[in-house]
């Protein structure tokens, strides 16, 4: 059983604060997630934490620049994005090393994205293929639009192997995806490989410097040995120490929040059972001790028996967590609300006034939040620089700490979400809690096709009961990303025994995914998948038919609402 509660902040519009389900949003299908560099240092001023001994990744609008700040960070080396229109001198003069995103754009558009060239004098630097070619051009390359755009696999042919390529095969594959070529090198530029069809520049170094540029990437699966150039750039090129573990993170966070929070203020959280606001709260939780006071709302949305055992949980974890049953509250403000929109707001609301009511109760100060690194996906877009497009209004969360005057204590928001299972483990939360599914905050509301009343969710309850289950006990159950039961508002005929039965059709969800923003539909077996249609038809009273949802996100979502 699993649900997270995950309390973020609003961006803009009115926003409500509720419970939130795993962490990702596919608000923005197409964007990837910046963290808003205010926002970052922000947390460095806060925490006490230099933003020295890191790599600085300057985003020209890739959609794989989180791809690259996941692969350095597997490298134990901490990192930031900064998106390129805000980047100062500051950020350059505070790094070990710069990598150079992609982006869709032109370095021969008059209006190309760029960053103040001088702030990177000195400093090894990394391209990436627009960023390549950026630093190419300012090098006096000829940079020309290619007659085909060049997109998949190429393999190197690598000249004099240097530091960059130490230890990268001959031959190597690796994924281009290019509008535009580098066709001609000045002196000043070192050509390092190009590709073993075509002989086009894959890859230069700046004669003498520690800058490089790559016209392929390095940071996707299907670059063989990407990772291995990016270790030898980071580690031998920058020469960083691979000290970004666990337990100096949290070492860092436990101080940070020590000197945020005086001895006399007492701090409140949210909690959902989920990986993430369970690790905030630990990590807190040591930092202050039993003035944190943790809230575990029912909003009578959670799955069978997930109220007593989430709660049973931290008590086996020695947190401090009250239990609130606000059931009666939510089902009553859901009653004949049909629109999903309309019923998030409405859990919002709720447990924005379940919160106020706790946090007068203790006088509480700061509001713990789970934010973790993509769950700022809406901050900033390169492409329109700040206009995304609303799917859902998942992590519209915020609204809370402002109506309650509480401050905002964030220990993960610089974490992917692995990086967050890594820190709980390594603070010893067991892996079974570590690894559960994602569960959206609005529950089952939003699995509920149409108004929920207390028999639906009685049906989807029992119904998601025995998938999961099933999944579990057949070992399928981390092989999947996240699961559950739609009920669908959608009665079909049936037979059972020799009697007619008119009743509900339930379609079950299960995907393969690695933040929820992207999502694949999971081929389960066909044996698996006539087992659960099976028990459910048969348990579960007001169901005769089970279907499988094999949509992938995009275009569907992984919720139905
Ligand atoms: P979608 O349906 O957008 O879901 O593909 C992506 C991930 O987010 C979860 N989700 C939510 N989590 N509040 C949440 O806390 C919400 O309103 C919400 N809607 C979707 C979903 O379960 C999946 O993990």
């Amino acid at each position: 059983m699993y649900c997270e509660s995950v309390l973020l902040r609003s961006f803009g519009e009115f926003r409500f604060c509720m419970e939130i389900g795993v962490v990702l949003c596919g608000n923005n299908l197409c964007t990837r997630a910046y963290i808003i560099r205010v926002w970052m240092d922000h947390f460095f001023k806060c925490s006490g934490m230099t933003t020295a001994n890191h790599i600085l990744i300057v985003d020209f609008g890739s959609q794989y620049t989180q791809l690259i700040a996941r692969r350095v960070r597997e490298l134990s080396v901490y990192c930031r994005i900064v998106p390129y229109h805000t980047v100062v001198s500051s950020d350059l003069s505070d790094c070990e090393g710069v990598i150079l995103s992609g982006g869709p754009a032109s370095v021969l558009d008059e209006d190309a994205p760029r960053v103040d060239a001088q702030w990177l004098e000195g400093l090894p630097v990394l391209g990436i293929c627009y960023g390549a070619q950026w630093i190419a051009q300012n090098h006096g390359a000829s940079i020309e639009p290619s007659e085909h755009r060049e997109y998949g696999r190429a393999h190197l042919n690598l000249g004099v192997v240097t530091e960059l390529f130490r230890g990268v095969s001959q031959g190597t594959q690796v994924w281009m995806s290019h509008g535009d070529a580098i066709t001609q090198l000045p002196q000043t530029l070192n050509m390092e490989a190009t590709t073993a069809v075509g002989g086009v520049c894959a890859a230069y170094r700046v004669v003498g410097k520690p800058v490089y540029g790559l016209q392929f990437h390095p940071e996707v699966y299907h670059t063989d040995q990407g990772s291995k150039i990016l270790e030898n750039y980071v580690i031998s090129v920058c020469g960083m120490a691979q000290d970004w573990v666990p337990e100096t993170f949290v070492s860092k966070s436990v101080e940070e929040i020590r000197t945020k929070v005086s001895s006399d203020q007492r701090v409140l959280i949210g909690l959902s059972g989920g990986v993430d606001s369970s690790v905030a709260a630990m990590i807190v939780h040591r930092a202050v001790g039993d003035r944190l006071h943790g809230i575990f709302v029912n909003n009578g949305l959670l799955r069978l028996g997930e109220y007593e055992s989430v709660l049973e949980q931290y008590r086996a974890l020695g947190l401090p967590v009250k239990g609130v049953d606000a059931s009666d509250a939510f089902l009553d403000a859901l009653e004949g609300v049909d629109d999903p929109e309309v019923k998030r707001k409405v859990i919002g609301k709720i447990f924005i006034d379940v919160f106020e009511k706790e946090a007068e109760a203790i006088g509480s100060h700061w509001l713990v939040q789970g934010t973790i690194y993509p769950d700022v996906i809406e901050s900033v877009s390169i492409g329109t620089k700040g206009a995304g497009h609303k799917i859902k209004s998942h992590h519209n969360v915020g609204g809370l700490p402002e109506r309650m005057k509480l401050r905002v204590l964030e220990p993960l928001r610089m974490l992917f979400k692995d990086e967050v299972r890594k820190v709980g483990l390594s603070m010893g939360l067991p892996s079974m809690y570590v690894n559960r599914h994602p569960f959206p905050g609005p529950g089952l509301a939003i699995r509920i096709l149409g108004a929920v009343d207390r028999l639906s969710l009685d049906i989807l309850r029992k119904a998601d009961d025995v998938f999961i289950g099933l999944l579990r006990t057949e070992g399928l159950y981390d092989k999947v990303w996240q699961a559950g039961v739609m009920l669908l508002p959608v009665y079909s005929v049936g037979v059972m025994g020799d009697q007619r039965t008119y009743e509900k059709v339930v379609a079950l969800r299960a995907v393969t995914s690695t933040d929820g923003m992207t999502a694949d539909w999971v081929d389960l077996p066909h044996v698996f998948l006539a087992k659960v249609s099976t028990e459910i038809i048969n348990k579960v009273k007001g169901v005769n038919r089970v279907v499988y949802d094999i949509s992938s996100k995009p275009p569907a979502t992984i919720e139905w609402e």
